[in-house]
This record gives structure tokens, C-alpha cells and sequence, in this order.
């Protein structure tokens, strides 16, 4: 699946899915835009790598839940390559934390980088790929957008909001060219698991409820994000890929 001479920004680009979405799409061709804001080594070091296999990507300090910072990260874009082709809304993070217990500080935090930081990405994106006549968004979301988590109330509301920006950005945006898609992944072995992932009990029920039978790589997710990037999305728009293993068409429960 070829991204040559397309340039690309991920949101959340130098951890978890985030950097191996960045790492398939510079393997495809793509020139990369990733932030960070508490890490910058990560990003150097991505950078670094990148630039030895002789791709690119660049980092650039962004909060991505901060409008201003959003902008930096497609006028980098622009100023380094001239446009911006595909941009991935993926920064997300969870509390853990049920309807009772959530506080406000939590409640703002979650919106901030999983709802508000998608849809300020997709408005900005769009605003430069009208000007270019098309591009493609991407929206990293997850199985809980539309199937409830106890326990992790704030992330599922977020999470629907972004299964809706989905699907109404990508009516609205359709006569600019603009395609708008979003990916659900289930149970990845990323740093968002780790908690999961180091209780063995917890991670035995996690596995016997996925078909598949393991978690997924973020390789395996990165992969369908730069097919649908590519030339695998050309008919896709307003709709979300499930990738999970199986996971919630399994009757038995968690
Ligand atoms: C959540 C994980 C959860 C997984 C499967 C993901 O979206 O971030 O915490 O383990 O869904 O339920």
C-alpha cells in the first residue's frame, strides 16, 4: 500500500497506536507530522529512527487538546510540504472511571483529548484540503463507541461523540473531496493495557472473550489505518472499520 508523497499528521503519534500509525505510514512513503507535549525524547528518538530508514517524519510541541496547538501541528505540515493529505485523529486517554466516581477535572480531560482534539483536528484538516480540493481523515475511536465499558463512562461518551464526528463530517465534507473514516480497534497491547495486561486473571477473561483469542498488535491496527489512507479507503466515507478480534460480536461476556 503505497503513501508516496503524501504528508500525514497523528495526533498521539509517538506512543501506542499512534506511533505505529506513523511508522506504517512513513514505511509507505508518507512524510509524518506527530506532536508531543510531555515527551519529547520519544518523538526525537521516532524521529531518529525514521530518518535512518530514510523516511521523515517531524515533531512538533502541541497539546492537541488546545485549538491553537492543533493549528501548529498543520501549519507545520504546510510550511514543510506544502499541504497536508491525511490526517489521523488518534490521541486519546481513559480514567477508568465509572458515572459515580468520575470527577470534573477527569470528565474535561477525556473530552479534551479524545472529542475535542478530533473534532478541532477534523476542522482544521479540512479547512486546508478544501484549499488542495480533497484529503482523508481519519478517526482513531474504539469498540466502546457504541458498546458500553463499565468503569470507563467518560472514555465511551467520548468515543460515541467521535463515532458521530465520523459520520457527520463525512456527509458534510463529501463535495470538498473530503472522506472521512473512522477505525475501532478492541484490546491492543498498548500502554493504555498495561494495567490490564499485567493481571493475569484479568488478561485471561480479556482473551477468552476475544475470538481471535490475544490482543491485537498496534501493528495490526496501523496497517488497516494506512490501507484506508491509501488506496483501500477510495470508497470509504461517514463509516467505522471495526478491527477487534472478534471481541464484541462474542456472546460470551467479559
Ligand atoms: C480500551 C481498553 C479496553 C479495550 C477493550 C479499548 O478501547 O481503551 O481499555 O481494554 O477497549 O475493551
Amino acid at each position: 500500500m503505497s503513501l508516496k508523497g503524501k504528508v500525514a499528521i497523528v495526533t498521539g503519534g509517538n506512543s501506542g497506536i499512534g506511533k505505529a500509525i506513523t511508522i506504517a505510514f512513513a514505511e509507505a512513503g508518507a512524510a509524518v507530522i506527530i506532536d508531543f507535549v510531555a515527551h519529547p525524547e520519544a518523538a526525537d528518538a521516532l524521529e531518529r529512527k525514521l530518518a535512518a530508514m530514510g523516511e521523515k517524519a517531524i515533531g512538533v510541541e502541541a497539546d492537541v487538546s488546545r485549538i491553537d496547538d492543533l493549528r501548529k501541528l498543520v501549519d507545520r505540515a504546510v510550511s514543510a510540504y506544502g499541504r497536508l493529505d491525511v490526517m489521523v485523529n488518534n490521541a486519546g486517554v481513559e480514567t477508568r472511571t465509572s458515572v459515580l466516581d468520575t470527577t470534573e477535572a477527569q470528565y474535561d480531560r477525556v473530552m479534551a483529548i479524545d472529542l475535542k482534539s478530533a473534532f478541532f483536528g477534523t476542522q482544521l484538516a479540512a479547512q486546508q484540503m478544501i484549499k488542495q480540493g480533497g484529503g482523508r481523515i481519519i478517526n482513531i475511536s474504539s469498540v466502546h463507541e457504541d458498546w458500553p465499558m463499565p468503569g470507563n463512562a467518560p472514555y465511551c461518551l467520548a468515543k460515541g461523540g467521535v463515532r458521530m464526528l465520523t459520520r457527520t463530517a463525512g456527509v458534510e465534507l463529501a463535495k470538498h473531496g473530503i472522506q472521512v473514516v473512522g477505525v475501532a480497534p478492541g484490546a491492543v497491547a498498548t500502554p493504555i493495557n498495561d494495567a490490564t495486561m499485567s493481571a493475569p486473571l484479568q488478561l485471561a477473561r480479556l482473551q477468552a472473550a476475544i475470538p481471535l483469542g490475544r490482543l491485537a498488535q498496534p501493528e495490526e491496527i496501523a496497517r488497516v489505518v494506512a490501507f484506508l489512507a491509501g488506496d483501500g479507503g477510495a470508497y470509504l466515507t461517514a463509516t467505522t472499520i471495526v478491527v477487534d478480534g472478534g471481541l464484541t460480536q462474542n456472546s460470551v461476556g467479559l
